[in-house]
């Protein structure tokens, strides 16, 4: 599986084009950041621009928005291959899982760092539907923030008290920290400014796919 996974967040229909574009045949898996101005302060592309990029992309929608449930429907209808929701913007995660299992993309729940202490054993929620869990390594909104340390333990307190589930880490992920996430056992890692932000994106990408390969070759 792909262990990491490029992230755009932009407000602008060309940008994410252009992003779309420089990635297309280099990375199967796109993270793309939808976010409502209300859930976060800013506002994101919305998903009717995404348009065909499933044609080209795995894409996992990252839906930091007040009401995920909204924008599933658009969500299936661009192709997504995996949607995440926050956990703080869900009252009920198992209710709402069922409320959406006809969805056929794959769920995952997003928990800022702020949400140290809810309950992991609540996430073996695999019997709903559930497959993932994508811990936030930075407060949502923006890129280019500081990793924030905490996170750590709690990928491994995920991975263990859910080890059917898929852990991925989003945020504040750079050189300097990526092999300590994955040590920490996170199965893919989403990058955003490090990758997006550099002159050479795909050779940025590329390295820190090296990177992770050679912590497996340990
Ligand atoms: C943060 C977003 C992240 C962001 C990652 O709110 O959910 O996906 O794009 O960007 P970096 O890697 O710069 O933190
Ligand atoms: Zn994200």
């Amino acid at each position: 599986m792909q262990k990491i996974i490029p992230a755009i967040l932009t407000a602008d229909s060309a940008d994410l084009q252009k992003k779309l574009e420089l990635f297309r045949g280099r990375s199967k898996w796109m993270h793309i950041d939808i976010m409502d101005g209300i859930f976060v302060p800013g506002r994101t592309i919305s998903l009717s621009e995404v348009g065909e990029a499933s044609e080209f992309f795995n894409l996992e929608i990252h839906l930091m928005v007040e009401d995920p449930f909204k924008y599933f429907e658009d969500c299936s209808g661009i192709g997504a291959k995996r949607v995440i929701f926050h956990a703080e913007a869900v009252k009920d995660i198992p209710l709402f899982l069922e409320t959406t299992k006809g969805f056929a993309f794959q769920k995952g729940v997003a928990l800022s760092p702020n949400l140290v202490k809810l309950s992991f054993s609540k996430l073996s929620l695999t019997k709903f539907g559930l497959s993932g869990v994508l811990l936030m390594g930075v407060h949502p909104g923006s890129q280019g923030q500081e990793f924030l340390p905490l996170v750590l333990q709690k990928i491994t307190a995920v991975k263990e008290s859910a080890p059917k589930l898929l852990v991925g880490v989003d945020g504040g992920i750079k050189k300097e920290n990526i092999k300590s996430v994955f040590k920490a056992g996170a199965d893919y890692a989403v990058v955003g400014s490090v990758i997006m932000r550099a002159k050479d994106p795909l050779s940025v990408f590329k390295s820190l796919e090296e990177m992770v390969q050679s912590i497996e070759a340990v």
